[in-house]
């Protein structure tokens, strides 16, 4: 963290402490400014973030994750193609430890994700395409969410099944699944789900649907017209998952757009979680601060429609601390070392000025449990 972040954090944490009366001290005393967890659970809300077991071995992000939040998601290590790596051949590993970490931490522990388009093992792929596709998704699930019943509390059950791109007549994403089974894989997944663990709460999880930009009208139809059906057929879909890939340049959040949207998914009767939130803004026009402040911006008016609907149980960061995100990860050859701002940490674990928008819309939201 360079003199700049500091300067600017302590500007930032002296005016904001001096706006609430308190005595001013720097945003990272715990005890003025509170955790995002502790903040969030005042909203009846679980903060969480992904992780993985790699980075559950650096101590310095382990404090910090501990200090923030009350969830945890495996960002990767509860797909298919870690958990099924040979057909029939479990490896419950790596998901174990993140679900036994997240117990000896009373931390809750969400599933991601049971039926994706990606993340399947090279195996499998081959058996979709001249296999009969059901036992394939039935006994993956089944398998799945009974071993993690009670442990797990809610499942992305099917990922990413809209992309109005490919050209049918619903919207939905060619995949295997699709081809293999028809639409109807998705009603299906959901239902063994429900069969294998009654208590999850299960989420159809998505993205491309928050912001303003050429597709983004189709996307959002489409997607809610999955999601009526799903109702209509009385699936057990319980909550709608906005990833919140948030990307303020290209797809930039406006209010209206994005507040009926949500409403018509609340009128639907559904829930609406926030499962992986991070900002995309690798602008090599702006300055790192710019970029922050961006960031910032954005997460704070996206959050503020969210839970103005106050049907919301789980806010999810893709990660915590820019040090482990997938967005600067996929840009190992970057000019500058961090092409993003994407989460609420920096890489040294210091609050950045998007930690306190986070801190400030679970503060100030108008947000109560129907
Ligand atoms: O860490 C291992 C490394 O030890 C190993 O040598 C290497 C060999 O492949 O794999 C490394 O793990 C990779 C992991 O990212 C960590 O970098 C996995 O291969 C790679 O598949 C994994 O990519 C994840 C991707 O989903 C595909 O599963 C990303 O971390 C993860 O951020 C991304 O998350 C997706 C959500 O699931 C769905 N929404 C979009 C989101 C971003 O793409």
């Amino acid at each position: 963290m360079n003199r700049r972040d500091v300067l600017s954090y302590a500007i930032g944490g002296f005016l904001g402490s001096l706006s609430r009366g308190t005595q001013a001290t720097s945003p990272f005393d715990y005890s003025v400014f509170k955790p995002l967890g502790e903040l969030a659970r005042k909203r009846k809300i679980f903060y969480g973030a992904a992780v993985s077991s790699k980075q559950l071995k650096d101590p310095v992000f382990t404090s910090a994750l501990l200090k923030e939040c009350r969830c945890i998601v495996a960002e990767y290590e509860s797909k298919r193609y870690s958990l099924e790596p040979k057909q029939g051949q479990y490896d419950f590993s790596a998901m174990d430890y993140l679900a036994q970490f997240a117990r000896n931490n009373g931390l809750m522990f969400r599933g991601h994700t049971l039926v994706w388009y990606a993340g399947n093992p090279a195996w499998l792929d081959t058996m979709l395409i001249n296999r009969p596709a059901e036992p394939l998704l039935t006994n993956y699930i089944q398998t799945v969410v009974q071993r993690y019943a009670g442990v797990v509390r809610s499942w992305d059950v099917v990922n990413e099944a809209v992309n109005p791109l490919d050209g049918h007549q619903d919207g939905l994403r060619n995949s295997l699944w699709l081809s293999g089974l028809g639409r109807r894989y998705i009603d299906l997944a959901f239902q063994v789900a429900h069969e294998s663990d009654p208590k999850a709460q299960l989420v159809y999880n998505d993205y491309n649907t928050e912001g303003v930009w050429k597709h983004g009208d189709r996307w959002r139809y489409a997607t809610l017209k999955l999601l009526e059906g799903m109702k209509k057929r009385n699936v057990p879909v319980h909550s709608f998952g906005l990833q919140a890939h948030l990307e303020p340049i290209g797809k930039p959040i406006d209010e209206r757009v994005l507040y009926a949207f949500l409403r018509e998914i609340k009128d639907l009767g559904l829930r609406i979680q926030v499962t992986e939130m991070d900002v995309r803004n690798n602008s090599p026009l702006l300055t790192a601060q710019q970029r922050d402040q961006q960031a910032a911006e954005t997460v704070r008016k996206f959050l503020d429609i969210v839970l103005s609907l106050a049907v919301t149980d789980e806010v999810v960061t893709w990660g915590l601390s820019d040090r482990y995100s997938w967005l600067n990860k996929s840009n190992k050859n970057s000019t500058s070392e961090f092409v993003s701002s994407p989460l609420p940490l920096d890489a040294e674990m210091m609050r950045k000025p998007m930690w306190r928008s986070i801190a400030s819309a679970f503060s100030e939201a108008d947000h109560h449990i129907d």
